[in-house]
């Protein structure tokens, strides 16, 4: 059993990210160690992600890359997990037969049994409960950690498959969170992220999302709280001066704003207009001193016209976001976007895309630039050589060119701007 080998391929979001760590623990309870070349594994893992259609194709030719390995070993395992298993389920098996199993992320657990060998192989039954909890953990790091807070998805924005591949929101005992992040400051991690769907409807009884900031924020040992993601219509006041008042919970949020049009914001079913939004992000401004602002936008949804679109340009130039992800809109299977008229072709979402990434570099460099000169309280998370790296409570990434012990925090000068990164000195006591 002992020393089997492990390759496993991440595609997607933090979520997933965190769920490789999930499948990597069980895997090391079991005696495999990861290794960095497909060709030297026992088991193959692609953790998928099904969120546009590039993340899949992405995952697709991956896949297809590791067919003349199974064919000289045919000892070897090919798991498909992630969303796009759960999303196509037995249809994976007709595109390439050659895959083992396939297990959705409601049923990472299963992988214990798989490796002792299963008849069963597919495995995208829905899960009520909160499972992947309770499932061992290899960190890919060790001063910053990520902790699930609830599960699944019930907004069902027009364009986005999570409620069709994570379930129902399902949100994780208090509880459970608490004593996750306890035994995580017992091994020395300084900071960590909560995360889920839309954290802003975590509910356990009473306890709501503000009410376990405050928990996680009476938690010795842990330096910065920080959380994703938030939904712009479920960001109340009240989680604003939680933020505030909790001193570990760090200044940045990042809450997607699409689109700038209210009536693509209606066809998204985002429920919120921009006037909404904008007025949270004047809450969020008003009460937290240079909060950093992040977004997503996605450009060139069904019956985006002109005008629409120049509306999300004069949102990014009205807000001055820290930074956006950018997407072009793309149609997944069986979400109610697809059934929309009017959808937009590809080269002027192309367009768009490039339009709305020079303009947010412009506002990203110039709101960098602005930090030249400040002190920035870093925290120090790599070390390369001479270089450490670390981030902002604001969450933007500092190059320092000194040795600096891992997990310290560290007043750092900031010497350079760039556009998506910080130049920093330490600064002797
Ligand atoms: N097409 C393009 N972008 C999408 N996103 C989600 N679904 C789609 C889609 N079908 C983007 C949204 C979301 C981010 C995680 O991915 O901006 O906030
Ligand atoms: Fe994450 Fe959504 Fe992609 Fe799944 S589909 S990996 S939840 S971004």
């Amino acid at each position: 059993m002992k020393g089997r080998a492990v390759y496993i391929k991440t595609f997607g979001c933090q979520m997933n990210e965190h769920d490789t760590e999930r499948m990597l623990g069980i895997l090391e309870a079991k005696g495999f160690i990861e290794v960095e070349e497909p060709r030297k594994a026992d088991i193959i893992i692609f953790n998928t992600c099904a969120i546009r259609q590039k993340a899949e194709q992405k995952f697709l030719s991956s896949l297809g890359r590791v067919k003349y390995i199974k064919k000289r070993n045919p000892q070897l395992k090919i798991i498909v997990a992630g969303c796009v298993a759960q999303l196509q389920g037995e249809k994976l098996l007709n595109k390439a037969p050659y895959i083992d199993y396939i297990i959705g992320p409601d049923n990472i657990h299963i992988l214990e049994s798989i490796i002792e060998d299963q008849s069963e192989r597919i495995f995208i039954h829905e899960n009520s409960n909160v499972v992947n909890a309770k499932i061992p953990i290899k960190r890919k790091h060790s001063v910053k950690a990520w902790v699930n807070i609830i599960y699944g998805c019930n907004n069902y924005c027009a364009y986005c498959v999570v409620p069709y591949t994570r379930g129902r929101e399902r949100s994780r005992p208090a509880e459970d969170i608490i004593k996750e992040i306890e035994l995580l400051s017992e091994l020395g991690f300084k900071d960590v992220t909560l995360l889920g769907q839309n954290v802003n409807s975590y509910k356990d009884g009473d306890i709501d999302f503000p009410a376990l900031l405050e928990k996680v924020n009476e938690i010795k040992g842990i330096e910065r709280i920080r959380f994703v993601t938030s939904h712009p219509k479920d960001l109340s006041r009240r989680l604003i001066y939680a933020m505030k008042n909790c001193e570990k919970v760090c200044e940045h949020i990042h809450l997607p704003l699409q689109a700038g049009s209210d009536k693509i914001l209606k066809l998204m079913n985002r429920k919120y207009t921009y006037e909404e939004y904008l007025e949270k992000i004047h809450w969020l401004r008003e009460t937290i001193q240079n909060i950093s602002i992040t977004s997503d936008i996605i450009v060139g949804f069904p019956q985006e016209e002109n005008e629409d679109f120049e509306k999300t340009l004069n949102a990014l130039k009205e807000i001055q976001f820290d930074g956006i992800f950018a997407f072009k809109f793309s149609p997944r299977p069986g979400t109610s976007a697809t059934r929309l008229d009017g959808h937009i072709s590809e080269e002027i979402k192309a367009n768009r895309l490039t339009e709305v990434l020079r303009l947010q570099d412009e506002i990203t460099e110039r709101k960098n630039k602005a930090l030249e000169g400040t002190i920035q309280e870093v925290l120090i998370e790599d070390r390369e050589g001479e270089y450490s790296t670390g981030r902002t409570r604001t969450n933007k990434i500092v190059k320092i060119a000194s040795d600096i012990a891992l997990g310290s925090i560290v007043d750092i000068k900031i010497v350079k701007a760039h556009r998506h990164s910080l130049e920093g000195e330490l600064i002797q006591k």
